[in-house]
């Protein structure tokens, strides 16, 4: 049974989300829905998830005394992690000694930190369909694991070369002959979250086209833990961030259950605590390459994803509440409600306290929607808001989506 308390009073229900960007901050908004108290915690002040909960803390999460104290401090019944840069050990250690429960375990974000655990969970324990690939701690073993060694055939070319600890493209570059190796690798070295050295070198997949399958784990009425899909989602990366995304992408019946398989596979086995049981609940974005019937498993966000946000506009219920239900016992709905498509709207300038001119003329496109983020500093290249549409048609959706984040100008002022 889960009882929600009133907030704000002894019994509330807390939780705490690690990260409140534009994610964290509409699963805020579900969990101030359902009557939770929630505690927003960013790396700086007036996060975009911060502004929508009832606390706002700031601290560096990545660091693991800062982290335990504010969970000591707080006590939340949950943690939900939103980004990858956590000090997840501590986490683990928290989880293992009772002191606090992390969604979906503690041991899927230390998994997810990074690259090289959880491909070499897909990959090497669950024996999943992934790109050929090997970690390099150098620009030699790089050009080794491209060429070959001791009798072993090499990654080849074209690969595609990624700090092992890095989001949003940053870091990576695909390498198309020798003379990219050298700047694909001082590329990677000067994008890293923490400069580590270390690189994934991957073989570059020739997909038709990449797609995020949402998945959730949820309680059942009997209290078992149950998995439930949401509908395709395709999207367009540019130098590896989603410029747009659309819900259903068409699938041949033989690649989405394949894909489902891989989906599942992987989210069974992070759904598992640091006890072996089946105790993870939550959403999560499993990302796949698909090219006729074949699918590779490329990466696994266990929290909603970023192309997941067309989902405000196509579903029963977003990936967030989708996501908010879940963690907290209740039951979800995956039904999708109309086809529809997400456009990012980037900065364009890097300035503090930009304006959004043209807000008006975006939201007359017929059937759109918009969340500017509130992000209080621009970058030239960071995504400040996303347009939404809905259509039956999913095609006039992605053009609709785009008009209407062309239509909105950011403006340094
Ligand atoms: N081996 C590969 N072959 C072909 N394309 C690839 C390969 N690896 C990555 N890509 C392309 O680059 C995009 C970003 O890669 P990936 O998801 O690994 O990086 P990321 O930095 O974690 O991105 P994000 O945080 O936005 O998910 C992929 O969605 C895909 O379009
Ligand atoms: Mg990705």
């Amino acid at each position: 049974m889960t009882t929600i308390g009133t907030p704000l009073s002894p019994h509330a229900t807390k939780v705490m989300l690690l990260g409140s960007g534009e994610l964290g901050k509409e699963v805020l908004i579900a969990l101030q829905r359902l009557g939770v108290e929630t505690i927003a915690v960013d790396r700086y002040d007036n996060a975009p998830g911060q502004q929508v909960a009832h606390h706002a803390r700031t601290i560096t999460m990545s660091d693991p005394a800062q982290l335990k104290a504010l969970i000591e401090a707080e006590k939340p019944m949950l943690v939900v992690p939103e980004i990858e840069a956590i000090a997840t050990p501590m986490l683990e250690e928290l989880e293992a000694t009772g002191v606090v429960r992390v969604v979906p375990t503690a041991r899927a974000a230390r998994l997810t930190m990074d690259r090289e655990g959880i491909r070499r969970l897909a990959a090497e324990t669950l024996g999943l369909p992934t790109s050929p690939y090997k970690f390099c701690d150098s620009l030699a073993e790089l050009q080794a694991a491209i060429d070959g060694e001791n009798g072993q055939t090499g990654i080849g070319y074209p690969c595609v070369v990624k700090p092992v600890m890095s989001s949003s493209g940053k870091g990576q570059s695909k390498i198309d002959g020798p003379a990219d190796v050298q700047k694909a690798w001082d590329y990677a070295m000067a994008g890293g979250r923490v400069s580590h050295g270390r690189v994934i070198v991957e073989g570059f997949i020739d997909f038709d086209y990449e797609i995020t399958q949402l998945t959730v784990r949820a309680r059942g009425a009997d209290g078992s833990i149950e998995t439930h899909f949401c509908d395709p989602i395709g999207h367009i990366q540019v130098s590896g961030d989603y410029v747009e995304s659309w819900q259903p992408h068409p699938m041949r019946a033989g690649a989405l259950e394949k894909s489902r398989q891989i989906a599942k596979a992987v989210t069974d086995n992070l759904g598992m605590g640091h006890d072996g049981q089946p105790g993870g609940l939550g959403l999560f974005g499993v990302e796949l390459f698909v090219k006729g019937d074949e699918v590779w498993f490329s990466e696994v966000s266990p929290r909603p994803h970023d192309t997941g946000l067309v989902t405000l506009a196509t579903q029963v219920q977003s990936e967030f509440e989708l996501h908010a239900r879940a963690i907290l016992g209740l039951p979800v709905n995956t039904a999708l409600k109309t086809p529809g498509a997400s456009a990012v709207i980037y900065g364009g300038a890097d300035a503090k306290g930009i304006v959004f001119d043209g807000v008006d003329e975006a939201l007359r496109v017929p059937n759109t929607d918009l969340r500017l983020f509130g992000k209080p500093e621009s970058f030239t290249k960071r995504r400040m808001g996303v347009a939404l549409a809905f259509d039956a048609d999913v095609e006039v959706a992605r053009t609709r989506a785009k008009l209407a984040a062309s239509l909105v100008k950011p403006r340094v002022v």
